[in-house]
């Protein structure tokens, strides 16, 4: 979440001040030291930034408050009176849309809490200053930024959503960040052919997939693949190559763990970790979910502080994560959901996140190869090509909890190897696969 200095109503995304780093996190000095020691490591570090509204405590709002006809009078939006909402569904956080600034006397629109004032993209110098921070931070070596709600920045009420001065916008922006060696990941709600329009070449690098993340989750504890089938095709199709890609998610700060949402299944959480890293799209992995950490029970802003516990590192009293009082308490089962007591344990979640990521990172068919979807023999399999010239890989995933009888065709193939189980699976009859594919198992098949 940012880290910026903020009043925290909404957990850092009411900012008010963009070029300073919240002292519950540290000092600018602090920011520095951890961006070097991450480049010292190959990582690189994004910051999320929060442009469609401030904190009521940012002082472009107070000043906004005080002197209406001033440089800073139209930085936000105003209104004598209730305006319109946005047309469509209620806001993320309800209908209130409007509230009343007893100093000025009007009413300011915001699209959250009412602690978040919208800022006004129809003004040229709010769009130049916040392009200014984001110059801010990448002079200061931070290599890209994943944005907070773009899709809503620019409104002309009642329309709050993918309107035209956006774009112009987050071209700007991109125009900026590619003078530098960095990259940005939108979060955008929107159905696939919408987000692929903010996959322009020229727009952002990457996209979140953010509805998807709980169809993951029906497949996980349904045992049925059909709806993840559809929606990965779906969004294949809506994007074509050569644009910015999609990034898949299992789970963020704003959802449920997704431990929670399969019950526990440690088979679901498996599988799903297994499709996620060997689909197209950058796999985005939120802390915590390679530890299949459970939703925590204390609240500071909201039910979605369920996901937001500490990391989990070890099992003392404090997971490791903090020598002095968590912002949170831990969640359940953090003596043994952590990295010290998984890692080394071949049969663990956290070692079959490494094997994958390994895997991954380490095979081009999964990163970039193209993506294929096969009839699969059963509702609860995935079936799919990864095709690149440097080798192909099938990838068969069981989300069922039996096992499950396979065919695929497999032009060329004398014979299987499973990478992942590293053992050689049955093939049936020279261009065919088959034999039984284990519950909640996938295999990732490259030809013999
Ligand atoms: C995004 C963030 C969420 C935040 C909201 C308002 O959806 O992910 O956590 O509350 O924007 O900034």
């Amino acid at each position: 979440m940012p880290t910026f200095p903020s009043p925290l109503a909404d957990s850092g995304y009411d900012v008010a001040d963009y070029t300073e780093v919240h002292p519950d996190y540290g000092t600018a000095a602090d920011m520095a030291a951890l961006l070097d020691a991450a480049h010292a490591r190959g990582i690189r570090v994004y910051l999320d930034l929060v442009f469609n509204h401030t904190s009521l405590a940012h002082p472009w709002f107070t000043e906004s408050v005080n002197d209406p006809t001033g440089p800073r009078g139209d930085w936000f939006v105003w209104s004598d009176t209730e305006g319109l909402g946005c047309e469509g569904a209620a806001g993320p956080f309800g209908d209130v849309r409007w509230t009343l600034e007893p100093t000025r006397g009007q009413y300011y629109f915001h699209q959250f809490y009412p602690q978040q004032p919208d800022l006004n993209f129809e003004n040229a110098e709010v769009r130049a200053a916040l392009l200014d921070v984001a110059r801010f931070w990448l002079d200061r070596g931070v290599d890209g930024f994943r944005l907070d709600v773009p899709y809503r920045y620019d409104e002309d009420l009642p329309v709050c959503v993918h309107r035209p001065g956006t774009f112009e916008f987050l071209r700007d922006l991109r125009a900026l960040t590619d003078g530098y060696d960095a990259a940005m990941v939108g979060e955008i709600l929107a159905a696939p052919e919408q987000l692929a329009a903010y996959l322009e070449p020229d727009v952002l690098q990457m996209g979140f997939l953010l509805a998807e993340a709980a169809v993951f989750w029906i497949a996980g504890s349904s045992g049925n693949a059909q709806s993840l089938s559809r929606a990965i095709g779906d969004v294949v199709s809506a994007v074509p190559p050569g644009q910015g890609t999609f990034a898949t998610v299992i789970g963020n700060h704003d959802l449920s763990r997704p431990t929670e949402a399969v019950m526990a299944d440690p088979g679901a959480l498996r599988v799903m970790a297994a499709v996620q890293l060997t689909l197209p799209g950058v796999p985005f992995l939120y802390y915590g979910e390679e530890l299949g950490m459970l939703g925590g029970a204390g609240v500071i802003v909201d039910g979605r502080d369920s996901a937001r516990t500490p990391m989990q590192w070890d099992a003392s009293p404090t997971a490791g994560f903090t020598t002095g009082a968590p912002f949170l308490p831990l969640a359940p089962e953090h003596e043994t959901r952590n990295v010290e007591s998984l890692r080394g344990d071949p049969g663990s979640l956290l070692e079959h996140y490494r094997r994958l990521i390994a895997l991954r990172t380490s095979t081009r068919a999964l990163t970039t190869g193209t993506y294929q979807a096969l009839r699969p023999a059963s509702a609860q399999q995935l079936v799919y090509w990864r095709r690149h010239p440097d080798g192909d890989r099938l990838v068969i995933a069981n989300f069922g909890r039996d096992a499950a009888t396979v065919r695929a065709e497999v032009p060329g193939w004398a014979g299987a190897f499973d990478e992942l189980s590293q053992a050689e699976v049955g093939v049936v009859a020279a261009n065919a696969l088959g034999g039984e594919i284990p519950a909640q198992t996938v295999w990732v098949l490259r030809a013999r």
